[in-house]
Parts: C-alpha cells; sequence; structure tokens
C-alpha cells in the first residue's frame, strides 16, 4: 500500500492540509482568545475609571467624608443595575473598605493590597486602581474584579469546535483525496494493463491515447512511439535470421549432395572424389565468409565491435587490395588500373578499410563482362581522401538502387548468386566507412558503368567529411 502512488499522493496532500489546518486554526483562535481577553479588561478598566471619577465627585459633592462615601455606595448600586452587572468593584482607603458593589459573587476574593494593575488568580481576573482624593488629601484605592468562567467556557467551546472541525476535515480530506487520486490515476491503472497485454507476438498494439496533448496522452504517445522502434527492430531481426538461413541454406544443400552422391552407389575414381571434395571446400568457404559477415554486422549492431586504430597509409592499402583483385580479376579478363594516387596518410582500422576495398573491387569486377575495366582512384578533397572504384560494367537497376546497402539483398538475384556473396558485402562496407566517420555512396550506375564512392577523414580525425 505505502508502495502506491495513490496513497503516496494522498499522503502528501493530507499532510500538507493537515498542517495548514492546524496552523490556520492556531492563528484563528490565539486572534479569537487575545481580542477576547482585551475586552475583558477594558471593562474592567472602564468601571475602574468611572468608578475614580465618581469617588471625587461624591467626596466634593457632599463636602465630607462620611457623607461622601454613602454616596459612593449608592453610586456602586446604580453602576451594577445599569452598566457594570457582572463586575465587582470595592473602594478602599488603605486596608479599610469605603464601599462596595452589592450582590457580587466573588466579592471576597477583592484583595486590597495588591498593587495597581491587572492581575489574575485562575477563577478572577482583578484590576486595581489608584485615585487621588485632594478634598480629603487621601488616596483611594479601587479593586475592580471579574469571575473569567464565562469567558474561558466561550473560549473551550471554540476549543472544542476546532478539535471536532480539524480532525474531521483532515478524514474528509483524506477520502475525497484518496478516491480523487484514484480517479486521477485510473488512465495510468489502464495503461499499465494494455503495456502489459502487449508481448513480442503483438507488438503492432498501440495504446489508446484520449488526450494527446496531457501528460498521459504524452506517455501513450511515447511509448507508441518506443513500440514502434521496437517492431521495426523485431521486423529487422526476423528478416535477419529468414535471409540467413536462407543464405545457408543453400551452400550447405550443395556440399551435402556433392558429398552424399560420392558415398552412395559404387566405388568412385580419385579424380571424382577430388571433385566432390572441391566443391565441399568451395562451399564450406561460402559459408565460412557468410557467418564471418554476419558475425561483424552482429558484433557492429551490439556496438561490441572494438576497431583495431593505427596509422597507415591508404595510398598503400589500396595499391595492395589492387593486387588482390588482379588474382580475380585476370582470370575473368576485367583489368583493375589504379589512377593519380598521392601519399595519403590515415588513421583507422586497416583490417576493416582493407575489407571494404575488396567489397568494392569484388562488385566492380563481379559485375563487369570480360574486356572491361575497374579504376581505382585517390584524391585529397578538403581534408578528406575520396577514393573513387569506377567500372564499366553492366549497372545496378534504377529501382535496387535503394536497396543495395540493405543486408542481403541483392539485385538480379539468379543471376549473381554463384559469383557474388550473400548481399551483406555493401551493407559491411558502409558501415565500415561510418565507424571512420566517413560515408559511402554509389554516386553513379548506369548501363555505361557504376561509381561507389569513399570518403574518409585524413589524420587528424577532426575534419570529419559532411554527409
Ligand atoms: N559495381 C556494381 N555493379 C553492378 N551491381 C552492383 C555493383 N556493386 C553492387 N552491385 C549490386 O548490389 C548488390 C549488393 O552488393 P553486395 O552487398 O556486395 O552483395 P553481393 O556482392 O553479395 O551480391 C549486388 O548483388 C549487386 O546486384
Ligand atoms: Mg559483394
Amino acid at each position: 500500500m505505502t508502495n502506491s502512488f495513490r496513497f503516496r499522493l494522498t499522503l502528501w496532500w493530507v499532510g500538507a492540509l493537515a498542517v495548514l489546518l492546524v496552523l490556520f486554526s492556531l492563528g484563528v483562535y490565539s486572534m479569537l482568545a487575545g481580542s477576547a481577553r482585551e475586552r475583558f479588561d477594558a471593562t474592567l478598566r472602564a468601571a475602574g475609571e468611572v468608578t475614580a471619577l465618581s469617588v471625587n465627585h461624591e467626596i466634593e459633592e457632599h463636602h465630607g467624608r462620611t457623607e461622601g462615601e454613602a454616596s459612593i455606595g449608592l453610586v456602586l448600586q446604580t453602576m451594577h443595575r445599569v452598566s457594570f452587572p457582572r463586575q465587582s468593584i470595592v473602594v478602599f482607603e488603605g486596608m479599610r473598605q469605603v464601599a462596595a458593589k452589592p450582590g457580587i459573587e466573588g466579592l471576597d476574593t477583592v484583595t486590597p493590597g495588591l498593587a495597581v494593575g491587572f492581575h489574575g488568580n485562575g477563577a478572577y481576573r482583578i484590576a486595581v486602581f489608584e485615585t487621588a482624593v485632594p478634598a480629603l488629601r487621601s488616596k483611594y484605592t479601587i479593586v475592580v474584579s471579574q469571575s473569567v468562567r464565562t469567558l474561558e467556557e466561550e473560549l473551550a467551546g471554540f476549543r472544542r469546535v476546532l478539535y471536532w472541525c480539524v480532525p474531521m476535515g483532515i478524514l474528509f480530506a483524506s477520502i475525497g483525496g484518496y478516491f480523487l487520486a484514484r480517479r486521477n490515476l485510473a488512465p495510468i491503472v489502464a495503461m499499465t494493463d494494455e503495456v502489459n497485454r502487449i508481448t513480442s507476438q503483438n507488438l503492432h498494439q498501440r495504446l489508446a491515447v484520449a488526450n494527446s496533448k496531457d501528460e498521459l496522452g504524452r506517455l501513450a504517445g511515447t511509448f507508441n512511439e518506443l513500440l514502434e522502434r521496437l517492431n521495426a527492430s523485431f521486423d529487422d531481426q526476423r528478416r535477419f535470421m529468414a535471409d540467413a538461413s536462407h543464405e545457408l541454406r543453400t551452400p550447405l544443400s550443395v556440399a551435402l549432395t556433392a558429398a552424399q552422391v560420392n558415398l552412395d552407389g559404387g566405388p568412385r575414381t580419385t579424380a571424382e572424389y577430388q571433385e566432390a571434395l572441391r566443391i565441399v571446400t568451395e562451399q564450406l568457404r561460402r559459408l565460412k565468409r557468410i557467418v564471418q559477415e554476419m558475425f561483424l554486422l552482429a558484433q557492429a549492431d551490439t556496438g561490441g565491435f572494438v576497431p583495431v586504430v593505427s596509422s597507415f597509409y591508404l595510398d598503400e592499402l589500396i595499391q595492395e587490395a589492387v593486387r588482390a583483385a588482379r588474382i580475380i580479376g585476370d582470370p575473368l579478363g576485367v583489368r583493375v588500373v589504379v589512377e593519380g594516387l598521392e601519399e595519403a596518410p590515415i588513421s583507422g582500422d586497416e583490417g576493416l578499410i582493407r575489407q571494404m576495398l575488396l567489397a568494392l573491387l569484388d562488385n566492380a569486377i563481379r559485375h563487369t563482362p570480360a574486356g572491361g575495366r575497374v579504376t581505382v582512384g585517390l584524391v585529397r578533397e578538403e581534408g578528406t581522401w575520396r577514393v573513387e572504384v569506377a567500372d564499366t560494367g553492366t549497372g545496378i537497376p534504377e529501382e535496387d538502387q535503394p536497396y543495395i546497402f540493405d543486408r542481403f539483398y541483392r539485385a538480379n538475384k539468379a543471376r549473381t548468386r554463384a559469383a557474388g556473396g550473400a548481399g551483406l558485402g555493401l551493407s559491411i562496407a558502409r558501415w565500415i566507412a561510418t565507424l571512420h566517420k566517413g560515408t559511402l555512396l554509389l554516386t553513379a550506375s548506369s548501363g555505361e558503368g557504376t561509381v561507389f564512392t569513399v570518403r574518409l577523414p585524413g589524420v587528424g580525425g577532426e575534419e570529419a567529411t559532411p554527409r
């Protein structure tokens, strides 16, 4: 439960609300209690002031202590009836009680000795005033007190309301918040279920997008894009598997047949066995090459290939590749020539670049009829080396051109199967160029021939070619 986002969301929201409510209640309560107590004291002060005025007035009016003090008693009685029914008022001269307001509970709490000011003893609030009586050359002490019971009861009532309302508010907010969170998170739960139903078998399924503009819609959209990519790469994998097994099957069948035919029936001549072994070896060599190429591509895909980088001269490597190509070209009547080589220092994986050059030369020779020519050129171009492999061959049909760099793709399948590879040569060659921050492009192809162009950054490496 504590792991549920809904629960934590509710908890946070309720926590925040609780803190807010408690602070707010404390604030309101202390303001209210403060002002109630102030009003309470103000009434006591008013009673004291009125009494002080009356004391002086009555003494002066009656020209004598006895009559004056009696009259003060009458005034206090009137005050009791008219404006201060709940307050006790006692007037002292020293410790002698001069007059008192009648019929009031708690008069006994009134203490003559208290200092001027406000005092509280828990049950009562007592205010002490002094007033000079010039006519008698004396000083009277006025003590006003009132029970705080009503005030405290009122405040306690208010506190009770808060004690109930705050927890109830938090409780209702929690319940409401929980259901609200549940409602708001329901689409996520639904989406989780939807995603759970997607497996490699139904990768083409997509999540429903209610509103593509809100956060959930964008999440679903992102998910769908991910599914799109996954689906595409799954399709690639499936196609690769199908193509690979297809490519491996042919040489295997050929080798198997050659071996089987010679084992069945009677004994054969040495020449017949030699021929069979020649066929088997040739097919095994072809299988070995296909498996090597597939392995290289697999490494390329997982990023697991670590190039062996060294510095060397590209022109020397081209010379070497051309010598190797002539071994295939000469018997086929295809001349391989080199044009305008200059000294070309470069850094990269020599083995890979050799493989790329051989793949291009091999293609060029195999698609050029006898009497044709394959030309290799190398020129410097804005900090990069441009290698061109041109032939005078049959060209690549226009409809095949976009696909020749795809894995296992072969134009004119039937015709080139025996001679060419498994259709991996160009995809590997392009990967090699890209690995070296270069490019490999088909720059021209027609009935007169084909040109492939490789661009590789020169030494320094920073000046990678523009794509
Ligand atoms: N120089 C070229 N002339 C004509 N066609 C070519 C040439 N180079 C490549 N191709 C076409 O591109 C296809 C893919 O080449 P590649 O990937 O090397 O595969 P493979 O050589 O195994 O057939 C070839 O089958 C061929 O049809
Ligand atoms: Mg090839």
